[in-house]
Parts: C-alpha cells; structure tokens; sequence
C-alpha cells in the first residue's frame, strides 16, 4: 500500500481540472442497484477506493458489478442484481466505509429482510444511524439490533407513510427514499435534505419508473411502485472535489476551469464565500473558473446543510484561512470531531484556535513543510493544500484517506502544472 505522498511547497495550481463524478452521489446511485431485478448502468463513477468497496459489498449480496467502460477519470459499470442471495453487510465492510448502510433500505424494499453492521464510529464522529432505522419503522419494518447487527425485516412489505427527520440527514433521507420506492402507497418526508446528491438519486430511480417529487425540497412525497426498469444515468459532477481545487488555487494563487458542471449552481454558499474572500468566478464552458490575482480577506464560516456551507469543505477552506491576514472563523456544526487537520496544520506553522465547535484561525505569512498525517478524508487534502503554498517539503502520512474520495489526485495537480511524488 503506497502510504505517503510528497508535496514540494511554492507551487501555483494554474490548468484544468477534469472533475470527476461524485463520490456521494455514486454510492447510494450503485446502492439503488439493489432495488430492481432489471439492470442499471451507470456513467460517469469515479475511480475510488469508496466506490470499489461499494462494489466488493454488492458482489457480496449477490450482484454482479462489471466496469463496461473506462475513461481516464471515470468509468461506466454495469449493474446485475437479478440474484440477490445474501442479505448481509458485514462489520468488516461496514466498518471501512460508513455508506455501506445505504443498502439497507433497498434490501429491506427488495428482499423483505437484511442484516447490516451498526458502523461504529468514524474519524469525524460517532456517526449514529437512529434516524435511518426510526425511519424504516415508519414504514412497517421491524427493527431488532443484536451483537452490533441491525436485524431488519418487512415480512409483509414496506408500507408508506409520513416520517420527519428531527435533523437533517444526508444518507438518512436517501436510505428511506429508495426504502419506500416499492413500499404500498405514499410516503412524505419531511426536513428532508436538499443535497444535489439526493436529487440525482431521486433523478435515477424516476428514470427508472419511481414517482418521487419535492427532491432538492425539504418534503419529499413517494408514491410507491410494483418495480422498476432497468435504465442508464449518468452521475452527477463532484461539487466537493470541485470546490477542493477551487481552494488550491486560492492558496497557490493561481487559476483553475472546473470542468463539469456549473459549480456556483452547486455550491451556493461555498462559492459565495470564496468570491466574498476575493477569488474571482466566472461561468466557462461546461464549467467554472476560479482564480486568484491578489490579496484575500478573512472571513467567517458556519457549516450548514444544502444549500449552506458544507461541511466537507470545511478542513480546505480552513488551510486557506491559515494564510490571509486577520482572523477567520470556523463554526463545524454537523459533526462533533471534525477538526483533526488543526493539529496537523500547526505543525506546518498555522495559528489556530479551537474551543468546541468553534474554530479561530489568525493567518501567518508562511507555512513551513513539516511531516503530517492524514486523519479523514477531507482532511487529507487540506494538508495537501496547506503544502502546496508552504516553503519546503511535507511529506503526508497515511494517504489512503486520500484515495478514498479523491481520484487521480497526481494527474490531476499535473495537469495544473504541480508535482507531487506517492512515496512508500
Ligand atoms: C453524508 O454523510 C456524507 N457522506 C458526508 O460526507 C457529509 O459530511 C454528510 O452527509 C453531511 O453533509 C455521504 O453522503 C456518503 P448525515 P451522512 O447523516 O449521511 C447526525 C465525505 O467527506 N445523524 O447527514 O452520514 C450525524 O451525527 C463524507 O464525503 C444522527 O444523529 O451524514 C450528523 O451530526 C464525510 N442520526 C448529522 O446528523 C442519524 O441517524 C448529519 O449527518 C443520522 C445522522
């Protein structure tokens, strides 16, 4: 396993940036696979680690995964689920990647019956999923939780009914959405998420014969349906991965074409706050341009739900602050641990602050290269930011995290004029 990776400091990221299909929008896509006996092919996935182990979790379940085309970046895969035999995630897979309980809701639609690990914590938190399993009891299921399994079953089938989430949830609503897919009348969510993520799911599954309506709203209304057909989508850009090489040529003071989509679209907030920083954006063809041709301001960050500030850029946006003068603040309120980069980005110089869910970042002149480790997903490539702008060397320490959400990160910094080495 190539563990590290070295960034040499003083680099500009000027080019562009082919954005990859995303990750959070590929999982619970390939998950819906599950639904239907009819095939689905999916366009535009990205090549991760995450997405691999959704696969080797599907196979597992008894469907077939075959990448039927593949392009540098992306690939298309060919989805067969005409023979689910096995009802079971295992905590060993669970464990690895947190979205594995997206199957949950599709067996439990499909099949009348799983058995799915509890996940356990994350780097980022406890990470409990009492809303997806209060969710399906709404709709009939019977829920049983023994020696850290949920045991789930529906011998008569899924019913629909009204469910509210009592906070938002990203995969809570997706779960629940594709569960009542095939459940017997009608279902309404309500504070649903809003995250384009859900859209494209929701997008998928009409594709394929779902009525779903309200998606990117806060109420969701599904009218059940016997199945579906089998169909063809593309995923939808990765407005995270996006909005990461917005920051890089922020920091580096350099330039980037997003090309993939229409990021501000996107990335409402987000993108707000970088022009209010002082990047300039301008809509391209088939994409976005960032760039950065002068001093930036400090400024305040609250992580929201869709359409606020997500919470995924939050360790990015954070290694940028680390160098515009004046104080910048940080409110993380989604996730009760999501500041592990702090430690790290200190080691290379950083003056931050922490108290609670409250970040205080004062901006220095340098950071220094220095060794780091990566802790979660998207604190990985705040180092690798942080490191881009630094004076010297950093060498990144457990770089798996890295190639779970990012894909072709050495090519794609390539293609925008900056070298990084994978060392072991
Ligand atoms: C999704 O995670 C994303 N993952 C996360 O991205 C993202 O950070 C998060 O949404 C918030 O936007 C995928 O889509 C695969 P939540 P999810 O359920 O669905 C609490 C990345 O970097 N909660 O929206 O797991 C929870 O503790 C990853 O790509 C409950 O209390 O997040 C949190 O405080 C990291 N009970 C809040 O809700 C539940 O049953 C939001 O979590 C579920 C959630």
């Amino acid at each position: 396993m190539i563990a590290k990776i070295k960034v040499p400091g003083g680099q500009k990221v000027c080019g562009v940036v082919p954005v990859s299909g995303a990750k959070n929008a590929a999982l619970p896509l390939l998950a819906s696979s599950i639904l239907s006996n009819n095939g689905l092919r999916l366009n535009n996935v990205p090549k991760l680690l995450d997405v691999d182990t959704m696969f080797s979790l599907l196979e597992s379940l008894g469907a077939t995964c075959q990448v039927v085309k593949n392009s540098v970046y992306n690939d298309s895969v060919e989805l067969k689920t005409d023979s689910i035999h096995n009802f079971t995630a295992p905590y060993d897979m669970v464990k690895k990647m947190r979205a594995s309980i997206l199957v949950l809701g599709p067996l439990l639609a499909r099949c009348g019956r799983c058995k799915v690990s509890l996940p356990g914590g994350c780097a980022i938190g406890v990470r409990p999923i009492d809303l997806h399993l209060k969710g399906m009891e709404a709709l009939g299921a019977a829920i049983d939780l023994k020696n850290g399994y949920v045991h789930a079953t529906a011998k008569n089938g899924l019913r629909g009914a009204d469910f509210e989430f009592p906070i938002v949830t990203v995969t809570g609503t997706e779960n629940i959405m594709m569960a009542a897919v095939l459940a017997e009348g009608t279902t309404v969510l309500k504070n649903a998420a809003k995250e384009p993520e859900i859209v494209d799911l929701a997008n998928c599954l009409n594709k394929r014969g779902a009525k779903i309506s309200g998606h990117g709203t806060d109420t969701i209304v599904i009218n059940g349906v016997s199945g579906l057909r089998e169909a063809e989508y593309d995923v939808l850009p990765d407005r995270i991965e996006a909005g990461t090489y917005a920051i890089a040529a922020g920091i580096t003071g350099g330039s980037v074409d997003l090309i993939g989509g229409n990021f501000e679209e996107l990335l409402p907030s987000f993108m707000d706050k970088m022009k209010q920083m002082g990047l300039e954006l301008s809509a391209i063809e088939n994409g976005t341009r960032v760039k950065c041709s002068g001093k930036l301001s400090s400024a305040s960050v609250n992580t929201e739900p869709h359409p606020g500030f997500p919470t995924d850029l939050q360790a990015q946006t954070m290694a940028l602050m680390c160098l515009v003068e004046g104080e910048s603040n940080i409110f993380e309120s989604i996730w009760e641990n999501r500041f592990m980069h702090v430690a790290e980005l200190m080691r290379m110089g950083a003056d931050i602050t922490v108290s609670g869910a409250h970040a205080s970042v004062r901006g220095v002149k340098q950071l220094r290269g220095a060794p780091v480790m990566a802790t979660d997903l998207r604190a990985s490539f705040s180092l690798v930011l942080a490191a881009l702008a630094a004076k010297g060397d950093t060498i990144i320490d457990r770089v798996y995290h890295l190639d779970r959400g990012y894909c072709c990160v050495k090519e794609k910094l390539a293609g925008c004029g900056v070298t990084v080495e994978r060392i072991n």
